[in-house]
């Protein structure tokens, strides 16, 4: 079955909750954010969009974020906590929303523990569903070296595994296609220590607290993104 086939097959659930996928950089948070969004129209919030936007901007967030990112470190939780809320406020989010790249330090987590249970979406309180891609450590190097995205749409290729029809070119649009700067192999080994540093202890905290699943994201794109429907439309999607 292929990702389109696994996203039009089975019925649309009215409203889910939070969803929140985690994972190392390159284990397909932004990939499987968009597919599962587009199926719910429910927003994805990646917290590196948002920077990124920030920085191409030159807001005084973005100023502050930029050498941090660039090196290959988390930005302060003072300065990206604030960002969420605002992004959560709005009214889209009700119906639900799918987080990627936060949270990605504890007190991250437990402050997004506190903001939603200070608020109800949609007129219930609503536990996350919390979904970890496990990718090895070779499998991550590849996909960050290949990876290239489209400035326009955002769309998500790897030269090596999903290479765009025309090489340079986005299937969708035609812009040209760019490498992020924190591509970089010296970058992604920061970035690959930090996770590990303070990301992968979220894999338990969220494991004690009940709302962790786990899928492969070793799989393909469509196996990965027919996992993560499964978790979100079964049992653990009925809060
Ligand atoms: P962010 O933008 O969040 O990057 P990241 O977490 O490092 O994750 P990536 O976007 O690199 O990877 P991904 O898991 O989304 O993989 P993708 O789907 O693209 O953060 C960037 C920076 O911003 C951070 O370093 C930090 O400085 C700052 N930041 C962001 N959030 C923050 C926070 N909460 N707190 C503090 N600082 C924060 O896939 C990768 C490649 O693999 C693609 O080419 C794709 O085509 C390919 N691929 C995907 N799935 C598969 C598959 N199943 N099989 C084969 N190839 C696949």
């Amino acid at each position: 079955m292929t990702a389109n086939t696994a996203l039009n097959a089975t019925p649309v659930p009215a409203a889910i909750g939070p969803v929140i996928l985690l994972g190392a950089p390159g284990a397909g948070k932004g990939t499987q954010a968009k597919l599962v969004a587009a199926r719910y129209g429910i927003p994805q919030i990646s917290t590196g969009d948002i920077l990124r936007d920030n920085v191409a901007r030159g807001t005084e967030l973005g100023k502050k974020a930029d050498s941090v990112m660039k090196s290959g470190a988390l930005v302060a939780d003072d300065l990206v906590q604030p960002m969420v809320a605002d992004r959560l406020g709005r009214l889209d989010c009700d119906h639900g929303f799918i987080l990627d790249g936060f949270p990605r330090t504890v007190g991250q987590a437990e402050w997004l523990d506190k903001y939603l249970a200070s608020r109800s979406f949609g007129g219930r309180v609503r536990r996350p569903v919390v979904i970890n891609f496990d990718v090895g450590y070779n499998q991550l190097l590849q996909r960050l070296t290949g990876r290239r995205s489209c400035p326009v749409d955002g769309k998500i290729y790897n030269i090596y595994s999903q290479p765009p029809q025309k090489e340079g070119m986005c299937d969708s649009c035609g812009s040209p296609l760019v490498q992020r700067k924190d591509d970089r192999e010296e970058v992604i080994s920061e970035r690959l220590k930090e996770y590990g540093r303070q990301t992968l202890p979220l894999v338990d905290y969220y494991r004690r607290q009940g709302s962790l699943h786990e899928v492969n994201g070793e799989l393909s794109v469509e196996q990965v993104t027919r996992q993560t429907l499964d978790v979100i439309e079964g049992p653990a999607g009925e809060r």
